[in-house]
């Protein structure tokens, strides 16, 4: 099963064929990539003849491995004593005693070099305008923006809730929020009302950060509206401060709200302003996401292990280059973007594109037309994207010059084989190798991924990262057999971990450390190995919906549905969707003497969008007199499940009768 099988034939992209399918079993990458690789490098530095070879070494020796990526990667105020503290585990502890902060290694330490004047941004509206930033001018803004929040009050450990658009302001924000030790909180701008209000109550933020509106598929967003009734009944709420990005009218509440850019053109906004040297264990961020319960969980993560996490992890698996131009397609509003927009790439002084919309506006060569016109080297997107574009046919892509491109990524959910060969065959056009990225908000960084060098399997995430001990374990803890199901496990710490649950650490050792096996991570997926080692994930085993790689709770949309007067009872689960992934299937017990009809499905659907956010929106909701419950009262939402696709109901022991 660990035996090597790295080595590419010789012929540059050779896909070898499996005998009976006719689809190749394996696709090789081209032979210069894998020599030109940067885990070539350090394989080769260290004495490996290839990266498998490297990669057993790492994990076997995990801490040697970090400590060095820590030593390489990121500069220290002051050096770390000890590399990994697990004496109070799973409450983990890494590089203890370093001092540091992550955006000295964004942004400070880059200004003192060449790449001051190195483009660090190229941003491009959804209208088609163009905002470029370098490093100093990223660094100055952002010590800008520092020094506003310093003016306010808000201190090294404060949380400040982000609610932004994908626009230049999110990243400084962010950065600027960690410049002074505080916390940020970032809620996707695609969520509404109820997922903010929760979210800015759970982490107690007396400062947001909005935009008056944002733009997507050519219409306004109203973020500062949904804002307005998010924190009506939030009084920790006490500065709002807003982006000014369509121009719309909106309200401004004096004394509480203030626009960005009037606070940049004050004094107090000067261009210099101290990094907070903090310890590698002071929190960075928190970032909700969905579980299994309705309130959703803000997961913790610092400034020095994280850093080191996604550092390593991206110069690794995406091999960034001083000449490379990378595109995270994502939203900075998630872990993705967290980790792969705003702080990964700048840690290694790349050049990235950020584009603010939709990727058919005003047509599905749009995301094209960017790789072309910037000459994208590097393209990190989501299977349900993907999908999405395929759907309009390959003339779109074929239309532009796409041969830029060197290295292709997917992440958020399972890819199929069908839509990785479509976009290792129109996008990458069969040059570049496609990086499946499993990993999660919790992990930080990217756990099971091929490198550069990975023979790949389409729909396998392959292997895992360096230093990452992942397997696939049975219900009791023992390891499952070649491909056999279930649950993927963590089986050591690293570095870009989760380190608790804000405010709730009973609910972080609970939920990722007491299920079989005790003491081990548990990832909340389920997964298979094959023969070769590699690793096929299967999906959630929670109630969790992968929608268009979106991670949503079935209780947060059931108790949106139950917010509306006319709803008595909700059940929502996951059904399959060709683009999508899955999509949100709701079961609705109407009060007494309420008649369904469509304009109440209607109604009813249109609600959990304006409570949670449009991609929570239910594809359909079934009116039904009764829900599968078990006698202790829990919805049985697998029975519902298999109902719906008409599948043996399994077992039914605790159905109540
Ligand atoms: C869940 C985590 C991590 C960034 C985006 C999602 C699923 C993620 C893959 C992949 C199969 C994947 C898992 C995981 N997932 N990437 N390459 N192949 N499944 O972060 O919202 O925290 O969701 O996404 O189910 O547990 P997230």
């Amino acid at each position: 099963m660990t035996e090597s099988r790295t080595e590419a034939p010789a012929t540059a992209g050779q896909i070898a064929a499996s005998g009976d399918t006719g689809e190749p079993a394996f696709y090789y990458p081209p032979q210069e990539l894998v020599d030109q690789s940067n885990i070539m490098a350090y394989a080769r530095e260290r004495g490996f003849a290839d990266a498998e070879a490297l990669r057993q070494w790492t994990v076997e020796n995990s801490t040697e491995f970090w400590a060095d990526m820590a030593r390489r990667l990121v500069d220290w105020y002051e050096p770390f004593n000890t590399v990994l503290d697990d004496s109070e585990a799973p409450f983990y502890k890494w590089f203890t005693d370093g001092k540091i902060n992550i955006v000295h290694n964004a942004l400070d330490r880059q200004v003192k070099t060449w790449r001051k004047n190195k483009l660090a941004l190229i941003w491009e509206s959804e209208q088609g305008e163009a905002k470029t930033f370098t490093y100093w001018q990223l660094y100055k803004r952002v010590n800008k923006f520092a020094n506003v929040l310093k003016s306010m009050g808000v201190q090294k450990g404060d949380r400040v809730t982000i609610y932004l658009p994908r626009i230049p302001e999110i990243m400084i924000a962010m950065l600027a929020c960690a410049k002074i030790g505080a916390m940020h909180s970032v809620v996707y701008g695609g969520f509404s009302v109820e997922a903010l209000q929760t979210r800015i109550v759970d982490a107690q933020s007396k400062v947001v950060i909005t935009a008056d509106g944002g733009y997507m598929n050519g219409k306004i967003v109203e973020l500062k509206k949904i804002t307005d009734d998010a924190i009506k009944h939030t009084p920790v709420v006490e500065i709002v401060i807003v982006v000014q990005r369509t121009g719309q009218e909106i309200e401004m509440q004096p004394g509480r709200d203030l626009w960005y850019h009037d606070l940049m053109a004050l004094p107090i906004a000067s261009p210099k302003c101290e990094t907070e040297q903090v310890d590698a264990e002071q929190p960075l961020f928190m970032l909700y996401t969905s579980g299994t319960t309705g309130t959703p969980k803000g997961l913790v993560h610092t400034h020095g292990g994280y850093q080191v996490g996604v550092a390593t992890t991206l110069h690794f698996t995406f091999d960034i280059k001083e000449e490379d131009v990378w595109w995270c397609a994502a939203d900075p509003g998630w872990i993705t973007g967290h980790s792969y927009i705003v702080y990964g790439p700048l840690i290694l002084g790349a050049t990235q594109v950020m584009y603010e919309g939709a990727p058919t506006f005003p047509y599905p060569n749009r995301w094209w037309t960017i790789v072309e016109r910037y000459g994208v080297t590097i393209l990190y997107t989501a299977p349900t994207a993907i999908r999405g574009l395929m759907r309009f046919g390959e003339a779109w892509a074929n239309r532009h010059d796409l041969s830029t491109l060197r290295l292709l990524g997917s992440v958020g959910e399972p890819i199929n084989p069908e839509a990785w060969r479509w976009y290792h065959r129109v996008i990458g056009q069969g040059n570049c190798p496609i990086m499946d990225t499993w990993w999660q908000t919790e992990t930080g960084g990217f756990m099971i991924t091929p490198n550069p060098t990975t023979p790949l399997k389409p729909g396998s995430a392959s292997r895992p990262f360096l230093g990452i001990d992942a397997d696939v374990v049975n219900e009791l803890g023992e390891p499952a057999g070649d491909d056999e199901d279930g649950l993927l496990i963590i089986k050591q710490p690293w570095p870009s971990m989760l380190r608790t649950i804000y405010n709730n650490p009973e609910r972080y050792l609970e939920q990722y450390w007491d299920k079989a096996p005790q003491g081990l991570y548990t990832a909340g997926d389920s997964a298979r190995q094959d023969d070769d080692g590699y690793f096929w994930v299967i999906g959630r085993i929670d109630d969790v919906i992968k929608v268009s790689g979106y991670r949503l709770g079935t209780a947060e949309v059931e108790s949106a549905l139950v917010s509306h007067p006319a709803v008595a009872e909700a059940a929502a689960i996951g059904l399959p969707h060709e683009v999508k992934g899955n999509a949100i299937h709701t079961f609705v017990i109407l009060k007494n003497g309420i008649e369904p009809s469509q304009d109440l499905e209607d109604e009813l659907r249109a609600h959990v969008g304006t409570m949670m956010g449009p991609i929570a929106k239910p594809e359909a909701v079934n009116f039904v007199p009764s829900l599968p419950k078990t006698r202790s009262g829990k919805i049985m939402r697998r029975v519902l499940k298999s109902r719906a696709l008409g599948l043996p109901e399994g077992d039914l022991s605790t159905l109540e009768s």
